[in-house]
């Protein structure tokens, strides 16, 4: 056995400072941030003895130890994550300063750098700004009815800065979004800024420091102000909220001391007369850049023709300072391919189904649109396919104003697609002359993923894809077709494994609050929330996401909040469905069934086939038990003990009449023995004791011999599937499953040309009603799988956030490499083993102030390992198990 300690680089420190999980953040709204940070050293075994917070309000009292806010003193105990903060009140609007040190186990570390978080306007009557607009539809064809169609709106506000500028924030809101500027210069590169809400309970606005873009002297705020969701895509049944809005208020602080306040009112100027004449986030953005309004947003601009600001209605919902980031350009892709068809359109081939849009750097002609149609894949003849896009129309428009070279790129759409088709070009383009942007929630990839296995990596690579193209300030089911919505019962497993990839703990956090922002007053969860398409159906089974997302970022993250802010409404949710669908203890409402299994023939959507489908009452009940059991561990982090008993009970109750109604304990399967019937009662714990692995070889049965190995389920079962199968020892099985080329199967997908996932099993033959080239559902626990078995990294049983990992990997034959990261809160977790010709190698490295559990099988021939960092090793019947400090170690079996 070799121990490899010190491979760790630099010294004890602490890093990855964060403020409510962000780095620096603007405009934070909790009177009590939470702290995090990681702390490194070159040794083995490194743990955080004790802590010290200092804060001040400024930089030089912070260093010189005055007047601070808050200095916790000497904390001890190994806590490093969320830790909130006590000190004095903070105030509305300022910055703070903050600093921390840690004791180990091997010294002490400096003063970390100082970080800083700023206050959002904490009072409401801190807000001095109006909503303002333009009140009326101006414009020949715009129109709120059907496909809506409106031009963006141009605000403008001059004003004077008198004396030199200490401190300048603004503090912005613009329904459905906003692009905002001080003197020409963008404020930020957020894009379709703010995020969605349910604008009748909830309105976002940032908060940006924007002190260096302010001079002494003349200066000008403008906006431009696009429909987003708030004059939404179609009448019905998006919804239409009334006319973009904005508020906006810049407050000064100049360096004597006096302060200015520039705020949205009647005295602003608006035109709707600039050169984005609609922007639709179904049907695409038209430019007219004869309509371009140079220097608009600038001092010298000449507004006169320009008309005075309405004042427009409060959206309702209540002003709040935005938790989550915007969305940004996350990436940049060039072009693979160009075909020019016959009649001189070109088709242009991004090599990747992508979300986002085209900038082009072309040559056009005065007055000669160009035009550029979005679509996921081609007809046979090479034209673009865009039946399954429903009633979107995703074309952009951009009419020259002159003869020549232009560069353009929308501000208010973004499209799903991975062809583009331009027309109105006179010359063959180049590849280089596109860049496909490629925009999703501004976060940090935490997660890396490769195998020996070429199939696995490009399903992995399909799943990320898939996933941040689906990342828009909400969880998105597709980003092409006519919906785009947070459809709940696609992410309820999925959330746990796209959080290895992508550090999403902000994005779902905020998508709760959009949840119960939906709820109805009797308790019930929209399928859809934000709820731009309400459906109050009394299912289980997608608003569990609800619950399991708010698990999600407990266990991933340490974030209990969710789970504190939420429990009240979730009991309200179980008790409405207890009463209206509860029969017998058996829940009996459910809409959508195991959604999109693979069906019998290849054309269709959806099963006709009664024997492949799994009972509603099945798939309620067994997830409403789960959910009882998820409040049972949310009770008790919550101080509402006294509610378990209430849950164990109801619980106990419906798997007493679960089982007599749906279980054959002759042949120990549930009701017409589908595989998600079994695995989900199996997984969910509802079969009686003793019968698990008769139910378990129904389902191996089942998958085998009638289904040759593949999978049978849809969005329901396949939460359960590769996780179940591995459990109950069938690892082999999921890895087939997993490698699976023919149809059905996600290696199917990637066979026929998908880059990401589809909606559909059968998604290249079935009708385009219902077919997008871009949902993640079908993922179920795929990514889970791939983590915490192929990789082995695991939070040990009752750890939160991976500070006590249970690395323990599988090894399905076939498979011969492993290497995996993960950036957990604590640091990054890694992976890699490689298993060839009778030997054995495995690389980890665990974070500081965590430690792990490590087991391997007795068949790999473990050497004993020794050495710092090696807290114990124990010999059991089936293996080796090892407990770990942190540090990089190598495991190798016996020569
Ligand atoms: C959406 C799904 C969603 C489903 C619910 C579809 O149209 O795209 O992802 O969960 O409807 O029925």
């Amino acid at each position: 056995m070799l121990c490899l300690a010190g491979c760790q680089s630099g010294q004890l420190q602490v890093v990855s400072l964060k403020v409510e999980m962000q780095e620096n953040p603007q405009g934070v709204s909790t009177p009590s941030p939470r702290f995090s940070w990681q702390i490194t050293s070159p040794g083995v075994d490194l743990r955080q003895q004790s802590y010290r917070i200092q804060v001040a309000s400024s930089e030089e009292d912070l260093k010189k130890e005055k007047n601070l806010l808050w200095d916790s003193g000497i904390a001890s105990g190994d806590e490093s994550i969320l830790i909130p903060y006590e000190g004095g009140k903070l105030s509305s609007g300022k910055a703070y300063y903050w600093r921390v040190k840690v004791a180990t186990n091997q010294g002490e570390t400096a003063w970390s750098a100082i970080n800083h978080w700023s206050t959002a306007l904490l009072d409401s009557t801190d807000w001095r700004a109006k909503w303002i607009g333009q009140d009326t539809m101006s414009n020949p064809g715009e129109t709120n009815k059907g496909n809506t169609r409106l031009a963006a709106r141009y605000l403008r506000k001059p004003f004077h800065a008198e004396k030199k500028v200490e401190r300048a924030v603004l503090y912005i809101s613009g329904l459905g979004a906003y692009e905002a500027y001080l003197n020409g210069k963008r404020v930020s590169d957020d894009v379709l800024a703010p995020t969605v809400s349910w604008y009748p309970e909830k309105v976002y606005y940032n908060v940006y420091d924007v002190t260096p873009l302010i001079g002494k002297g003349d200066n000008l705020l403008g906006v431009k102000l696009g429909n987003g969701r708030y004059f939404g895509m179609r009448e019905s049944p998006t919804m239409i909220f009334g006319l973009p809005r904005l508020l906006a208020q810049l407050n000064i602080e100049y360096a004597d001391g006096s302060t200015d306040t520039i705020v949205s009112d009647e005295s602003w100027r608006v035109t709707s007369k600039g050169p984005i004449v609609a922007n639709n986030e179904f049907d695409g953005e038209e430019y007219d850049a004869r309509l371009e309004l140079p220097d608009w947003n600038t001092a010298k601009y000449d507004d006169t023709e320009w008309l005075q600001a309405d004042i427009m209605e409060a959206p309702g919902g209540k002003l709040t300072a935005q938790p989550n980031p915007n969305i940004t350009v996350q990436d940049e892709i060039t072009p693979v391919h160009i075909t020019r068809l016959s009649d001189g359109r070109f088709i242009l081939d991004m090599g990747q189904n992508m979300v986002g849009w085209l900038n082009i750097n072309l040559k056009g002609k005065q007055g000669q649109p160009v035009t550029m149609r979005f679509a996921e894949t081609l007809n046979a003849d090479s034209t673009l396919y865009t039946a399954n896009l429903r009633s979107a129309k995703v074309t952009d428009v951009y009419i020259p104003a002159k003869d020549g070279a232009f560069r353009w790129e929308p501000s208010f759409v973004f499209h799903g697609f991975r062809f583009v088709e331009i027309a109105g070009l006179d010359e063959q383009p180049s590849l280089s002359d596109f860049t496909g942007k490629v925009i999703y929630d501004r976060m940090q990839t935490t997660g890396r993923f490769e195998t020996s296995n070429e199939l696995i990596d490009q399903l992995f690579k399909n799943a990320y894809w898939g996933i941040r193209s689906n990342y828009r300030g909400m969880p998105t089911d597709c980003p092409q077709r006519d919906e785009r919505q947070g459809w709940l019962g696609d992410r309820v497993t999925g959330c746990f494994g796209e959080a290895f990839v992508f550090d999403n703990a902000l994005l779902y956090a905020k998508w709760l609050q959009d949840i119960e922002d939906s709820q109805s007053p009797e308790g019930d969860i929209s399928d859809v929330s934000p709820r731009y398409w309400t459906i109050y159906d009394k299912d289980v089974t997608w608003p569990a996401a609800y619950f399991y997302a708010a698990k999600m970022l407990w266990r991933q993250y340490g974030d209990m909040e969710p789970v504190k802010r939420h429990y009240a409404s979730m009991k309200r949710f179980l008790e409405h469905i207890q009463q209206v669908s509860m029969q017998d203890y058996i829940l009996t409402k459910d809409t959508y069934g195991d959604w999109c299994m693979p069906p019998e023939s290849q054309e269709l959507i959806h099963s006709q086939d009664p024997s492949r489908k799994t009972a509603g009452a099945i798939l309620s009940t067994t997830m409403y038990y789960s959910l009882l059991n998820l409040m049972q561990e949310f009770a008790g982090i919550t101080g509402n003990q006294a509610d378990i008993a209430g849950y164990k009970e109801l619980a106990a109750k419906i798997k007493d009449a679960y089982n007599q109604r749906f279980f054959n304990t002759d042949s120990a399967l549930y009701d017409n023995n589908t595989v998600t019937a079994n695995i989900l009662s199996l997984r969910l714990g509802l079969v009686p004791e003793g019968y698990e692995e008769k139910v378990f070889e129904n389902i191996v049965r089942k998958t085998e011999v009638d289904f040759d190995g593949h999978v049978s389920t849809g969005v329901l079962g396949i939460q359960h599937l590769m996780r179940g199968l591995t459990e109950y020892g069938r690892v082999d099985l999921a890895y087939k499953i997993a490698t699976n080329e023919t149809y059905p199967s996600w290696g199917y997908m990637i066979n026929k040309g998908a880059t990401t996932i589809w909606e559909l099993w059968n998604g290249d033959t079935a009708d385009p009603a219902m077919n997008s080239g871009n949902h993640v559902m079908l993922l179920g626990d795929l990514l889970i799988w791939y983590y915490e078995d192929l990789a082995g990294i695991k939070n040990a049983p009752g750890s939160i956030a991976y500070k006590q990992l249970l690395m323990e990997p599988v090894f399905p034959d076939g498979l011969s490499h492993v290497k995996a990261s993960y950036h957990s809160v604590y640091g990054e977790i890694k992976s890699e083993w490689r298993k060839e010709d009778g030997s054995f190698s495995w690389d980890i490295v665990i974070p500081g102030n965590t430690s792990a559990v490590v087991k391997l099988p007795k068949s790999l021939n473990i050497a004993q390992p020794e050495g710092a960092g090696v807290r114990n090793v124990k010999e059991t019947e089936s293996g080796i198990e090892i407990e770990l400090g942190s540090g990089t170690y190598r495991l190798v079996n016996r020569g």
